[in-house]
């Protein structure tokens, strides 16, 4: 079957290093798809929603559950924290949000306990290694993600959701995994130098992993469906599915800053792979960045606002403005100039068909902008690299702006922005080479400028 152009889907995608915002995006445009699906990551993500003032902050499920009865997705490349998706459920309960029309891809990878372990473990080990070299922890929100993803690759040592549902064939599965994961995290554990050493070393029996899966499939199993054909069957129908990727561009396992990266294909690469929907099934890729960038956890940034007093300062008021804190792990986030040629890479490498700029409203009052619009490595002019170590070595070329001064968010056209943040907004759409869609300059849903 194939598929007009207006009929596809959309991929929603954050061009910098996460929290850009997609989860507004994502939440105004559900009314105008028939499906929201998750193609990546795990609890690691964090989007936060406001609708009709109450703001909600999701992990795993898609923002589009906010949208009663519109079928919200949780792909095959989704790592489910089965715990941590229990009690998203049970939070959104209480606050009387319909969650039955969630559906869980029986093909998803499940994040177990000792995925967290092991994520701590790995980022102790690198801890001390950072004492006597160059080498960094990357800062990982130790949600297990990583050793999860390691482990479907390595597949023997894998659990998929569909597995929780079959108590005989999981117990075979731990009868081996069981005791591997015991005898690797406590070597791990122990060879750590006693101060770096966890206060407990993990040791788990079959019996009680194997009651825990079996009362986790069967809180789940109502949702537990094959993913890839309920979407395939809403796209048949002529339904338009909205993908929400999580985390984002720069932190893709391929093309992000690597090593400092999330190990999921984050790009709008990953749609199609991580929901089982041909590639056609989707029209249109929408990218989100903030008006300047921001990044949690290690690796480089060359446009941070870190290396004199006043930067710092300047990152602190960006910072309080923007609550630049991590919505699933509370850390500041560090702040710096927007890097626009980062989003332009970003950009191609998505082939976004249009952008949507968030957060314009947090720059309001500074006296002038810079932007990176170009990288010398070497005092020569160089084309953007992911790679960490060249973003180490490269030097921001920077285009300078005037600020702008108004109130930027009660601005409700692009007419009625001041004149400087619409040469703001210009400058992005001519070094993109792409449309500017949207520019958010608030929170709310009302705070979304179209433009013209
Ligand atoms: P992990 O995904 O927990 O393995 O963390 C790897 C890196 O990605 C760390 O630097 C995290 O801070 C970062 N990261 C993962 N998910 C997000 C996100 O949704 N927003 C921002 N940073 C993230």
């Amino acid at each position: 079957m194939t598929h007009s152009t207006t009929e596809r889907g959309t991929v929603v995608v954050g061009l910098q290093w996460g929290d850009e915002g997609k989860g507004k995006i994502v939440n105004y445009l559900a009314p105008l798809h028939d499906a929201i699906a998750r193609y990546n990551g795990g609890a690691n993500a964090g989007h936060s929603v406001v609708v009709n003032g109450e703001r909600f902050a999701l992990h795993l499920i898609p923002s589009g559950i906010l949208h009663k009865g519109k079928p919200a997705i949780i792909g095959n490349g989704v790592v489910v924290d089965p715990q941590w998706l229990l009690e998203e459920i049970a939070k959104l309960a209480s606050r009387e949000v319909d969650t039955s029309a969630l559906v869980l891809s029986d093909r998803a990878h499940v994040v177990m306990p000792w995925h967290k372990d092991e994520d701590d473990l790995r980022e102790r080990w690198l801890r001390v290694a950072s004492e006597t070299s160059s080498s960094q922890p990357i800062g990982t929100t130790k949600r297990g993600i990583g050793p999860c993803y390691a482990d479907k690759h390595q597949r023997s040592t894998a659990i998929r959701v569909i597995d929780l549902l079959r108590p005989d064939e999981l117990r075979a599965k731990l009868a081996s995994i069981v005791p591997m994961k015991n005898a690797t995290l406590g070597a791990l554990a122990a060879a750590l130098p006693e101060a770096h050493r966890p206060p407990t070393s993990p040791a788990y029996t079959i019996d009680e992993v194997a009651r825990q899966c079996e009362a986790w499939g069967t809180q789940l199993a109502p949702m537990i469906a094959d993913a890839s054909s309920r979407l395939m069957d809403i796209i048949d129908a002529g339904g338009k599915v909205l993908f929400e990727g999580a985390n984002a561009t720069l932190l893709d396992v391929d093309h992000g800053t690597y090593p400092f990266v999330t190990s999921s294909t984050t790009t709008a690469l990953g749609a199609p792979s991580g929901t089982g929907v041909p590639m056609n099934a989707i029209g249109k890729v929408l990218g989100i960045m903030k008006a300047y960038s921001t990044r949690v956890g290690s690796g480089p940034m060359p446009t941070e606002l870190i290396r004199s007093e006043s930067d710092r300062a300047l990152a602190h008021q960006i910072r309080e403005r923007g609550r630049e804190y991590g919505t699933t792990t509370g850390r500041p986030r560090r702040v710096g100039w927007l890097d626009l040629e980062m989003v332009r890479y970003s950009a191609r490498l998505n082939g976004v068909t249009e952008i949507a700029v968030m957060l314009l409203d947090v720059l309001e009052g500074l006296e002038e902008l810079r932007v990176c619009t170009g990288y010398t490595l070497d005092g020569k002019p160089a084309r953007f690299n992911p790679d960490a170590t060249w973003l180490a070595r490269a030097i921001p070329i920077y285009t300078t702006l005037r600020g702008f001064i108004g109130d930027v968010s009660s601005a409700r056209s692009f007419a009625e922005l001041p004149a400087n943040a619409r040469a703001y907004i210009e400058l992005i759409q001519r070094h993109l080479g792409a449309p500017v869609r949207y520019v958010s300059v608030g929170p709310d849903n009302a705070q979304t400028i179209q433009m013209p």
